[in-house]
């Protein structure tokens, strides 16, 4: 379905960045932010690939989880770099970011995103993730075995981090994409 137009009014005044667990709606959600808020739209994940000329599974399979921690480090780095030499230019505009689920787990990242703008994350429960994931095989960390399973013990070691990494945490198990996006939208705008 095609959505409204934007309207101006709905400009962000600071960077919003999406945390989560894999299938939590963080790139859905950001796009439809991104196209209400009238801002650009980044995804760590595609402009990795992008960089690299590679898909997700492929830096996993050629280089190991590590080196892929290692490229989002050196993204965010660039971020907050740009971000630091476009600040106060007139042409400086926010932006939405939706980050890769295992990027706020370094805490150098952490840092480096609360240096880019606001952090949100979405939260939602392991029956809902598990739906959202089903059938994927983009996700090297959810691949063989017992996916439930997977989903549960990755949860468990990430939960706490995304809620202490988040400025703001949303429960979207009950949220369309655009009533999820809507509800950040108002929140950005009375803060
Ligand atoms: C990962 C999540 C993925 C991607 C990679 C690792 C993770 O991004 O960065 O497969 O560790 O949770 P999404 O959260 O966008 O699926």
């Amino acid at each position: 379905m095609t959505e409204k137009a934007p309207e101006p009014s709905g400009k962000l005044r600071e960077t919003i960045l999406l945390i989560g667990f894999m299938g939590g709606g963080k790139t859905s959600v950001g796009q439809s932010l991104a196209f209400r808020a009238n801002v650009p739209f980044l995804d760590t994940d595609e402009m990795i690939c992008e960089k690299e000329g590679r898909t997700i599974p492929t830096i996993f399979e050629q280089q190991g989880e590590n080196a892929f921690r290692d490229m989002e480090t050196r993204l965010l780095r660039e971020l907050v770099e740009e971000k630091e030499n476009e600040k106060g230019a007139p042409e400086w505009t926010p932006q939405v970011i939706s980050v890769g689920g295992g990027l706020p787990l370094r805490e150098e990242n952490r840092e480096l995103m609360h240096a880019l703008g606001r952090v949100i994350y979405l939260k939602a429960s392991p029956e809902v993730l598990e739906k959202r994931v089903e059938g994927d095989q983009s996700r090297p960390l959810l691949q063989g075995g017992d996916r439930h399973a997977k989903i549960l013990s990755l949860m468990a070691a990430r939960e706490a981090i995304y809620e202490d990494a988040a400025d703001i945490s949303i429960l979207t198990d009950h949220m369309t994409v655009r009533e999820t996006a809507r509800r950040i939208l108002a929140m950005a705008r009375s803060v």
